[in-house]
């Protein structure tokens, strides 16, 4: 080669997906975290793609808006396929797209999530070098299910592709498939495509299948067919079984690639890392942990099992221990928190703190090495640094109607079993006796008692046990 050709993707993902029985369209289903499609735009832009246009038809809004909210979106068109009449008919409904503008034209499937950037390069650059009007990506399974079959002629040429449900029982035997991932001379493709939609959709299906592209390209200047050695990476997605079988393999793949970047997983089968999250070296991962949506981990933190961790960011050093629930919120470092803490949105937690066990915090700030051990609600608080609360501290944040804000001192003490009713302001170093419910503000180094006194009778039970 000696300049690279122009190339454009267009990716099919009109179709309703029936066969996942779902209310969401196929492509919509996320795969750890993203949508199919997502991954598939990812790949094809990964992949050198420079414009980037998915068919779509069922649920196209939703489709659409999440491809403006990519930082790439001026690269990424959408063309309308209003009837899914097969993939012939999908690429056709792009047709505006067959300019001149791209020599090449690369087609992929909405469903196929895991083919990945580097192994659509390698397609595309033998592809080319071929020189064959159409290539086609095609893989050996042990089990070749339901795809379509690559049909070769005696010298081993491709010379079709035949859908399972055309195909004859000698056909159905055939382990080579049909990807369902091609690059075609975008010339080839509109005049091929005008050919197939031009005659009768005469088949099983009753559609205009993109597959009859082969034999119409192994007539004119042949057809390349490109095998790729790991089957995982074209497997198509049509119902949650296949789901769960491209998910694994997702999985797998990227807690490999953390592992050779310095991250500990005591066993990568069980640890969820989805496609977004950030981690550093030496991070620790034990099993059933799942890290989810834009969450970034520092270096040298542990997360212990059952914790899930959605958008958050949790610094250096930190301990997770078992079983906490983080949403939406920020740990710095050196933190300890759990067992079985729930950081809701907003919570965020300074250095050195301590947030331990059955404690909720929600849109609280506890500034550096703030503790609160046990059993406690923070909500719309602020705690100073060095400040302890102690167990089954309650913010009484919510009258009813409105929230409002605890205001906790640097090196204040609040004593067990307290509650705090907002809006309210504990001074610094100030004091809260144990049980007590504090509705007045408390001046910086002073002592707030607030329970009913105690009683003592002496030699009750002597009295009681005479009558
Ligand atoms: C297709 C191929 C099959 C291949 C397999 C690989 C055809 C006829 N068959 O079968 O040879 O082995 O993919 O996974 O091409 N779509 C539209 N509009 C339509 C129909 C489909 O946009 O009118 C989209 C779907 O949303 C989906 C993709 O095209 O994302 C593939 O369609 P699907 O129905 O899943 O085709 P398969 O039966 O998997
Ligand atoms: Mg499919």
């Amino acid at each position: 080669m000696t300049s690279t050709p122009s190339i454009q993707s267009f990716i099919l993902a009109a179709g309703l997906g029936t066969r996942m029985r779902s209310e969401t369209i196929k492509v919509l289903h996320p795969l750890l975290g993203k949508p199919m499609i997502g991954h598939v735009v990812d790949a094809a832009r990964g992949s050198g793609c420079q414009r980037v246009v998915s068919v779509l038809g069922h649920q196209r809004h939703e489709v659409q808006a999440l491809l403006d909210g990519r930082d790439d979106a001026d690269a990424l068109q959408v063309a309308v396929q209003e009837e899914q009449n097969g993939t012939a008919h999908a690429v056709w409904s792009a047709r505006q797209f067959l300019d001149n503008e791209f020599e090449y034209t690369a087609i992929l499937c909405g469903d196929v999530p895991n083919m990945d950037a580097e192994t659509l390069r390698s397609f595309f650059e033998a592809a080319i070098d071929s020189g064959a009007p159409v290539s086609v990506m095609t893989a050996e399974l042990d089990d070749p299910a339901s795809y379509g079959r690559i049909v070769r002629g005696r010298s081993g040429g491709v010379e079709a592709i035949v859908e399972y449900a055309d195909a004859t029982g000698e056909q159905r035997k055939i382990r080579e498939i049909n990807a369902g991932i091609y690059l075609v001379q975008t010339t080839f493709l509109a005049d091929a495509l005008a050919a197939i939609m031009d005659r009768p959709a005469d088949n099983a299906q009753n559609e205009y299948y993109l597959t009859d592209l082969i034999a119409l390209g192994a007539g004119q200047g042949g057809v390349f067919g490109w095998s790729v050695d790991r089957p995982e990476l074209i497997q198509g997605v049509n119902t949650r079984v296949d789901l769960a079988r491209a998910t694994d393999f997702a999985r797998r793949r990227i807690n490999r690639q953390w592992m050779l970047r310095g991250v500990t997983f005591i066993d990568p089968k069980r640890t969820t890392v989805e496609t977004e999250v950030e981690l550093a070296s030496d991070v620790v991962l034990y099993p059933d942990v799942t890290l989810a949506g834009c969450t970034s981990i520092d270096s040298g933190t542990t997360v212990e099992p059952g914790c899930v961790v959605r958008d958050a960011s949790i610094g250096a050093g930190v301990h997770l221990k078992a079983h906490c629930y983080i949403t939406d919120g920020r740990v710095d470092d050196g933190s300890n928190i759990g067992p079985f803490a729930h950081l809701r949105p907003g919570a965020d937690i300074g250095r050195g703190c301590k947030v331990g066990n059955f404690v909720e915090v929600k849109k609280a700030r506890l500034d550096d090495g703030a503790k609160a051990g046990h059993l406690t609600y923070l909500g719309d608080a602020h705690v100073g640094e060095e400040a302890n609360i102690g167990a089954g501290t309650i913010t009484c944040n919510y009258d009813g109607e409105k929230k409002s804000q605890t205001e906790i001192g640097p090196g204040a003490f609040i004593g067990s079993n307290s509650s705090l009713v907002a809006p309210v302001t504990v001074g610094r170093q100030a004091y809260v006796g144990a049980g007590s419910v504090i509705t007045d503000d408390l001046p910086d180094r002073s002592l707030g008692v607030a329970r009913g006194r105690q009683r003592t009778i002496e030699d009750w039970l002597d009295r009681k046990q005479k009558k």
